[in-house]
Order: structure tokens, then C-alpha cells, then sequence
């Protein structure tokens, strides 16, 4: 093991996923774990197998397909949570099983009403348990922001001597301050003495997720555990690239560290999360928000035409952003210009089914719109792949004038070649349409989150819907998503693609038998 070499292991899926209306299916899963193995990530918590059948199915096809990436599953210090995780990532060339209990005295005293020495032996169990089914075993000390020290190394040496070889000390409630954090670690990993890697999960309730992590690694943790854009429980994890870049930008602090993340792929991999859950980063968010790298004062601007170092610490290139994004192409341009470009924005592994399907919609675009940015051409490939595969296909959409007080749409899908059509009032446009595709459909749906985005500036603007809709109440929501340069437009096809995603998880798991949680 490179001593210099920082992992980086990302739980976008797991905690990022556990954030208010960022839940994903299964398909959507796949594609950002494809993608995260692009970025480089070490390893990708990819879920709770034993949360739901749902969650189990995730996980072990991301197993199957992601090759270079240790695929990792989270479990409680339980056996049926080890189990599921275990069997979950068994597919994958590289996994491993990270299992946890708290250790802090107020989570031993009022979640888990146990003893220290009952958690010790709790932990000892779970991690000799794990080992049965994974040689790599990574031991959670939940809370240990506010866990004794003393507490922590019996820990320590009860889990090493039971094979763990990874112990995360995660700020489970984002309470340390940098310093405090970073002389944590440094005695833990003082303690540990190279018999395993110490790692930290920070999260961001004081907005301090990301300096804590780096604290933490100057101070000897080898292993950090972060989310793209930082999303994740509360206020969120550490983001990815926030500390990543901050150890590449800052190499006079952080002397020989590094990390094996291939930073271009970075701007890609927020957008492609972005787009998933919906959830946009914050305009002025580091690293990858919409004004990262934008200069709005003309000093700013002619400081940095005279020597880009002026006013900026990182080429935006050096993480997938590109200055120059209007994509010189229109209506009459061919689809080997476009091949082009989408390869250039880094959309290698496009099927050609996909290719030419965005392409026929490029065209479509490029006759209505003057201007085709990199984020159109982005959002196009994104939408195709995203829908691919549907049980319903949008063919028409009719809405009346809705001033007169009856708000109308008549909507044409098409199933399996056949075209269904229908018509129905609703209190609004948008529940118009929403109550004719719950006709058409035979299933209704309870809309749970809505929200539409413009893709670029400029009234002929791409918009992008999000729906999060519900279809059974003990069921998780599932999202949707519609691009158009019509809203309402937009809106069918986001509603149509929950009413997709709801089908295929349905029928995938209804053909799955010899998994129970
Ligand atoms: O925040 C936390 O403590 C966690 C652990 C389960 C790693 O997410
Ligand atoms: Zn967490």
C-alpha cells in the first residue's frame, strides 16, 4: 500500500442517496456507478443491501457491471444486514463489507441501550462474521466525533485482531472543529500503527464537512469517505471534489498526497447526479457550480484575460468544465459532427441506438433553437439514456386554454406499437395532463416533488422536469424525467418516465425469487 496514495470512497449512493428527495432507481444507480468508476473512485458504497429487495437488486448489479471500483455495501453490526451485503457484492471483481455500530456514549446509552462491552462484542462478531463472506472488512465507529478516545482504541483493537482492515471514524453529526477532528485522527492513527487504514466520513452540519476531511488527512487518515456534490444526511456529506481538488491544487500543503481521481470527469459526474436526483448544486457551490469559474466584475475579467492565474487556482479545464461551450453546430450539421461532440464531452461508451435517437433530437432542437450549448448537448444524451428502455412512449400532447377556467389536455401514448388516447379537466394544466396519464395509464400517482430547471439563458431555452412520484404508499417514490422546449411538454414526459421507472422496478423484482431480505 502506497502511503501517499489518499482512497477515495464515495457514498453518493448510500448516504448521498439518503438525502430528502434524492432517492434513485435502480437503472439511475447503475449509470452513476459506471460513471463514478470513469472518475476513479476507489471505492463505491453502492448501498444497504438489506434495506429493501429494492436496495439489494441495486447493489448487486452495480456488482455485476462496475470492474475497476471495489463495490462496497453497508450493514448494521447484524447478520442478515452482513449477509445481504455480502451476497450482494459477491458479483464484483472488487468488494468489500463495511459494517458499524455507534461507540459514543449517548448513542450507546439511548439507541442502542447496550454496554460498552456488548458493543465491543457486537463489533467483534460482526466483523469475524463479514470475513466469512469478503476478505476486505471496513469497521464504522458511528459517532465518533463525540466518542472517548480511550473507548475508541479498545475498539480499535478488538475489530483489527477480528480482521477489519479499514476503521472510518465518522463525524456522524458534523460537530468537530478542524483542529479537534484532525488531533483525533492523528492519535488514532498514532495508535493504529499501520495495522489498518483510518478513514473519515465527515458531515457538514457546521459547514465544515470538507475542512475536517482534510484535516483529518493531514494528519495521517488514508481513506476519505465523500458524496459528489456533497449531498447526504441533513446538510450533506463532504463533496468529492471539493477535497479532492483541494489536495491536487494545494500540493505545498499537502506535499507527496494524492489521490488517482481523473478530475476532468468531475464536472461530468456532478452534472450526471444533478440531472438523476434533481438536486442542483448551488450556483456558487465550489468546484462545480454554475459560477465556480465565472467572472462577473470586469476586473475580475480583465485580470484574468491577462494571465488566468490572476484571479483563478485551477484551470477549469483540470475539472471537466470548458469555457467555451456553444457547440457550433445547427440544423444542417451532420451526425458525424455530433458523434463528435458527445465524444468530446465525454460520452464514449453511447450505444448507437442512443446515438441516433439524440441525434434525430438534436435536429429537432437545432430548428427551434439558435444557439445548441454543451449543457443541451449534455442534457440530450443524459435524458436518452435515462429513458431508455420505457414501457410507455409519449406521442401527443393537446392542451386547452386555461384562462376559461377548465383546464384541459388530451395526451396520445403509445404501448407496445398500440396508441391510447384520452382527454380529462383538471384544477390546473399540470393536473390535467397528470390525471389523462393516470387514465391512460390505470395506475394514479401521488405527485410528491416537481420541479423544472431552464438548461441554458434565453427564452428558447431546454427546460428540464423532475417528478418524484409515489404509486403505493409503502413504496419509495420514484423520479422521472422530461426535457422539451416546452415545459408543459416536459412535464407528460417526466410524469410518463415515473410511471416507467415504477413498471420495470416492478417487474424486475417481481422476477426475482431466490433473494429475501
Ligand atoms: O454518518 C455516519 O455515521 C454514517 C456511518 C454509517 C458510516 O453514515
Ligand atoms: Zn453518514
Amino acid at each position: 500500500m502506497d502511503k501517499n496514495k489518499i482512497i477515495v470512497f464515495d457514498t453518493t449512493l448510500r448516504d448521498g442517496e439518503q438525502s430528502p428527495g434524492c432517492s434513485m432507481n435502480t437503472e439511475e444507480k447503475i449509470k452513476v456507478a459506471l460513471q463514478l468508476e470513469k472518475l476513479g473512485v476507489d471505492v463505491i458504497e453502492a448501498g444497504f443491501a438489506a434495506a429493501s429487495p429494492g436496495d439489494f437488486d441495486a447493489v448487486s448489479r452495480i456488482a455485476e457491471q462496475v470492474k475497476n471500483s471495489s463495490i462496497c455495501s453497508l450493514s448494521r453490526a447484524v447478520e442478515n444486514d452482513i449477509k445481504q451485503s455480502g451476497l450482494a457484492v459477491s458479483k464484483a471483481p472488487l468488494h468489500r463489507i463495511h459494517t458499524f455500530i455507534a461507540t459514543s456514549p449517548i448513542h450507546m446509552k439511548y439507541k442502542l441501550k447496550m454496554e460498552p462491552d456488548e458493543v465491543i462484542r457486537r463489533a467483534i462478531h460482526a466483523v469475524q462474521y463479514a470475513k466469512t463472506f469478503v476478505d476486505d472488512v471496513e469497521f464504522s465507529f458511528e459517532d465518533a466525533g463525540r466518542s472517548e478516545i480511550s473507548f475508541m482504541k479498545e475498539m480499535m483493537d478488538a475489530v483489527i485482531d477480528a480482521g477489519a482492515s479499514t476503521i472510518n471514524l465518522p463525524d456522524t453529526v458534523g460537530y468537530r472543529l478542524p483542529h479537534e477532528l484532525g488531533a483525533m485522527v492523528r492519535e488514532l492513527t498514532d495508535y493504529a500503527n499501520d495495522r489498518a487504514i483510518i478513514s473519515v466520513h465527515n458531515h457538514n452540519d457546521l459547514g465544515l464537512a470538507t475542512a475536517n476531511t482534510l484535516a483529518a488527512v493531514a494528519n495521517g487518515a488514508r481513506q476519505i469517505e465523500v458524496t459528489i456534490n456533497g449531498l447526504g444526511e441533513r446538510a450533506g456529506n463532504s463533496a468529492l471534489e471539493e477535497a479532492v481538488m483541494a489536495i491536487k491544487t494545494r500540493k505545498d500543503a499537502f506535499g507527496e498526497l494524492y489521490t488517482t481521481i481523473n478530475t476532468p470527469e468531475l464536472y461530468p459526474t456532478s452534472r450526471l447526479v444533478a440531472t438523476i436526483t434533481g438536486v442542483e448544486p448551488q450556483q456558487n457551490k465550489a468546484i462545480v457550480g454554475k459560477n465556480a469559474f465565472a467572472h462577473e466584475s470586469g476586473i475580475h475579467q480583465d485580470g484574468v484575460l491577462k494571465h488566468q492565474e490572476t484571479y483563478e487556482i485551477m484551470r477549469p479545464e483540470d475539472v471537466g468544465v470548458f469555457k467555451d461551450s456553444t457547440l457550433i453546430l445547427g440544423k444542417h450539421s451532420g451526425r458525424a459532427a455530433f458523434k463528435d461532440k458527445i465524444a468530446h464531452l465525454g460520452f464514449d461508451k453511447v450505444s448507437d441506438a442512443e446515438l441516433n435517437s439524440a441525434f434525430e433530437r438534436f435536429k429537432i432542437l437545432a430548428d427551434k433553437k439558435k444557439e445548441i450549448t454543451d449543457d443541451d448537448v449534455r442534457m440530450l444524451i443524459t435524458d436518452e439514456a435515462l429513458n431508455s428502455g420505457k414501457t410507455y412512449e409519449l406521442v401527443g400532447l393537446q392542451i386547452s386554454d386555461c384562462s376559461n377556467g377548465m383546464p384541459m389536455a388530451a395526451v396520445s401514448i403509445k404501448k407496445d406499437n398500440e396508441v391510447i388516447q384520452d382527454a380529462a379537466i383538471g384544477d390546473g394544466t399540470m393536473d390535467a395532463i397528470f390525471k389523462t396519464i393516470d387514465r391512460l395509464t390505470g395506475i394514479s400517482g401521488e405527485l410528491n416533488d416537481y420541479k423544472v430547471i431552464s438548461v441554458t439563458e434565453g427564452k428558447d431555452a431546454l427546460a428540464k422536469v423532475t417528478t418524484r412520484v409515489t404509486f403505493d404508499e409503502n413504496a419509495p417514490s420514484f423520479v422521472g424525467h422530461g426535457l422539451s422546449i416546452d415545459t408543459m411538454l416536459a412535464t407528460a414526459k417526466a410524469y410518463l418516465g415515473s410511471v416507467n421507472s415504477y413498471l420495470s422496478q416492478k417487474e424486475r423484482l417481481s422476477k426475482k425469487t431466490e433473494h429475501q431480505v
